[in-house]
């Protein structure tokens, strides 16, 4: 079989030496423009047009990440990019739940804890107590309960916290109250204090967190998007923050990576910015997870993790 690989970023000794051990009958290489020559699987992050151009025969595209909306956003400006008979795939947690679960685990913690504020009063030189925020109505709300998102609803049940969870169809996570479908958002926002965004970025998703969705969390929420940077409406949560209907917000994902110098959250002091590494994928994880894959298609067996183009993720 031929497999083409393409991450630009990626230690390519590494990888290559990874994937040649899982699948040594492989003919395995990097793709580099120009490279029209026949594979039947691609192996791909952020990859240009040009790699998936007059292949009929790729039968899988394995996506290095679990967000697929880079690639769908190709096809949906220029249909007809990936190949027509190409699976595409998305890791499934291959180790990035638990950064997830540790990510959103601090944040929580942060806030519930009130440290964001303890640091804010440490650099004027204040020696204040603060009251504590009461644990039982401290409301956190995850948006996405898929792969990621619903490791992270039960990861966060062991502060003591209610939970709350959102998806798209129904769903059942002990301890976690559930709601699915549009017509429940309502009821999933109201009174949150904390709101973790896990959604993929889809047309459906793309601007949800919004003016309209921080005016019905609890007075003083927080938000916590380590999803997607354009499921978030900038100006709306600047403007949250200055009215005080949010308090703060961590933010891991961007419009524009990496964050332009210029924006206004580089600054403002109750943002905190990190440069998208709430959950990194994993060598090792992926290369097993791929591999394994790539044997079961060869050998004609069903996997998981296959994109649905029509959901968008
Ligand atoms: P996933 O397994 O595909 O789960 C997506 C979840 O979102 C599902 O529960 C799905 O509902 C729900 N959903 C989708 N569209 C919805 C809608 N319109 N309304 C309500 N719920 C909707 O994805 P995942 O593996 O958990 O990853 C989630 C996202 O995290 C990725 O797409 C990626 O953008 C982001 N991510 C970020 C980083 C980072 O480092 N910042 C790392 C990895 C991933 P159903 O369960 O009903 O289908
Ligand atoms: C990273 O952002 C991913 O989608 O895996």
């Amino acid at each position: 079989m031929k497999i083409i690989f393409y991450e630009q970023n990626a230690d390519l000794d590494a990888w290559l030496g990874g994937l040649r051990r899982e699948l040594p009958d492989a003919d395995l290489r990097v793709w580099e423009p120009g490279d029209t020559a026949p594979a039947d699987y691609a192996i791909v992050w952020r990859a240009p047009h040009e790699l998936f151009a007059n292949r009929p025969d790729l039968q899988a595209v394995f996506n290095l990440g679990a967000g697929v909306d880079a690639i769908l956003d190709v096809e949906r400006k220029e249909p007809g990019t990936l190949p027509p008979n190409a699976k595409l795939v998305r890791l499934e947690d291959t180790g990035m739940a638990q950064q997830m679960v540790e990510y959103a685990t601090y944040c929580v913690l942060r806030y519930l804890r009130r440290f964001d504020e303890y640091d804010a009063l440490k650099r004027e030189g204040r020696w204040q107590k603060l009251p504590q925020h009461a644990r039982e109505s401290f409301t956190v709300g995850v948006l996405g309960l898929g792969v990621l998102g619903g490791e992270v609803a039960k990861g966060l049940l062991k502060l003591g916290v209610p939970v709350r969870g959102y998806s798209r169809t129904p769903k059942t996570i002990e301890g976690v109250q559930v709601h699915a479908g549009a017509e429940q958002l309502d009821a999933f926002l109201d009174g949150v204090k904390v709101l973790v965004n896990l959604l993929p970025h889809t047309p459906d998703t793309e601007g949800m967190l919004n003016a309209r969705t921080f005016a019905r969390l609890a007075r003083g929420a927080y938000l916590v998007n380590v999803a997607r940077g354009p499921h978030l409406v900038d100006d709306d949560l600047i403007a949250a923050l200055d009215s005080g209907q949010l308090a703060a917000a961590t933010l891991d994902v961007f419009h524009t990576e990496p964050l332009p110098p210029d924006h206004a959250f580089w600054t403002h002091p109750r943002v905190t910015v990190t440069p998208h590494i709430s959950a990194e994928t994993l060598r090792e994880e992926s290369i097993v997870q791929i591999a394994g894959k790539i044997r079961a298609l060869a050998r004609g067996e069903p996997i998981s993790g296959i994109v649905d183009f029509r959901r968008g993720y």
